[in-house]
């Protein structure tokens, strides 16, 4: 069994996880949507620490500044409550009609400026409830034919709305840093940014890039075919991993929201090897919040809806356990050694050796027996079989 989370665990849910209807292409919703007062209690009760929500999630869309007021303070009543506090806060541009081409590269300006607006306005509540992240996920951001946009001016636009709202941040002072949410298509045919990768390199253009990073989802990279854990390695090693959103997805295909580890279980293994005991030979790692952004399944009553979020917490517990595991075996750590896995650390150039000195090496080419090199064999199976081993409880 899992052992009990706790606050320290710094477990981090989205009111729109559990909170969600489950109401799908397909058919109605088979659950009412939760209240965010009980949900909060509840999360609390489990083992949570954190929520995190989008503007409408709280206060619905179209409620006049007095009706906001009103629930707002019966939500932050909650908070206070229970001491969840809320880390990260996110806008929802995309369920409303004038969101259907987009917002911030919606080929419609008035679209564009209406969807600035409400960003700005929800990052004041972002900070003036101590949140530490700005989550922007452009679901709509994108399109369904080539033809319908120019992809030039969509990511001028794009750059243009987030530095207009990182310059914002900075000119109040807020806490606040953001972090895009890549995914490749739905609800979009294709969506803008749709991996990390992308993503990072528009970040890199950015006149405010510093206060701009990712949360990067499981299940979005592998919906892309794409390993997670390799692709949150590259946000850390580019100093961009602000957040992250936890669930399960079973290979390419229409996004699964599956309860963490329910998917892909092993690359959840690396993904918590990585997050919990970082690079094997140091480097940056990550302390945010472990956040889980999936959806109780639409076959779930309320009973199963918090059996779901228990087992997220349950499986990373269970994963963390496993990875501490794998990394205290002597036997790992010598694989380790025998794969080369930490001689990668060692720079190719010596300490002041240029480029010019490797060239003059004649070790390191002519005499070089290549053949010899050649030979040797990296033992990558047998590590893996370890980490398998050790993932499965065997070890
Ligand atoms: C999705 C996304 C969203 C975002 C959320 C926060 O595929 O629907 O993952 O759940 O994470 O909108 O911005
Ligand atoms: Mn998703
Ligand atoms: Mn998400």
């Amino acid at each position: 069994m899992a052992a009990q989370p706790t606050r320290a665990d710094k477990f981090s849910f989205g009111l729109w996880t559990v909170g969600w209807n489950a109401q799908d292409q397909f058919g109605s919703a088979s659950r009412p949507w939760l209240d965010p007062v009980e949900s909060v209690h509840k999360l609390a009760e489990l083992g949570a620490a954190h929520v995190t929500f989008h503007d409408d999630d709280v206060v619905p869309f179209g409620s006049d500044d007095a009706e906001r007021d009103k629930i707002l303070s019966r939500f932050k009543g909650a908070l206070d409550e229970t001491g969840i506090t809320v880390e990260m806060v996110t806008t929802n541009t995309f369920s409303h009609p004038i969101f259907k081409d987009g917002a911030f590269t919606s080929n419609d300006r008035r679209v564009r400026r209406y969807g600035l607006r409400k960003v700005v306005r929800n990052v004041d509540l972002a900070a003036e409830l101590g949140a530490d992240t700005f989550v922007m996920w452009g679901g709509r951001e994108g399109a369904e034919y080539d033809s319908a946009k120019d992809l030039n001016a969509a990511h001028d636009r794009y750059a243009e709305g987030i530095d207009t709202v990182a310059a914002y941040i900075k000119e109040k002072g807020y806490g606040l840093r953001i972090a895009l949410e890549p995914k490749p298509n739905e609800p979009r045919g294709d969506i803008l940014l749709p991996t990390i990768g992308h993503a990072i390199a528009l970040i890199d253009r950015l006149e405010h890039s510093d206060i701009v990073g990712l949360n990067p989802e499981v299940g979005h990279e592998q919906m892309a075919g794409l390993n997670y854990t390799q692709g949150i390695a590259l946000a850390l090693w580019a100093g961009k991993l602000f957040h992250i959103d936890l669930n399960g997805q079973k290979s390419i295909k229409y996004d699964q929201d599956l309860v963490f580890g329910h998917g892909d279980l092993f690359s959840a293994f690396a993904t918590v090897d990585l997050l919990e005991n970082g690079f094997p030979s140091g480097g940056p790692t990550y302390d945010g919040p472990r956040h889980f952004d999936y959806k109780p399944s639409r076959t779930e009553d309320f009973q199963g809806v918090w059996d779901s979020a228990s087992a997220n917490m349950a499986t990373y517990l269970l994963l963390k356990e496993r990875a501490q595991a794998f990394r205290a075996d002597p036997e790992v750590q010598a694989a380790f050694e025998e794969s080369g896995v930490l001689e990668l650390a060692q720079p190719t150039l010596a300490a002041g050796e240029t480029l010019a000195d490797l060239l003059a090496d004649r070790s390191a080419y002519e005499d070089l027996d290549v053949d010899a090199v050649a030979e040797r064999g990296f033992g990558f199976v047998r590590l893996n079989q370890l980490a398998l081993e050790h993932a499965l409880g065997a070890r």
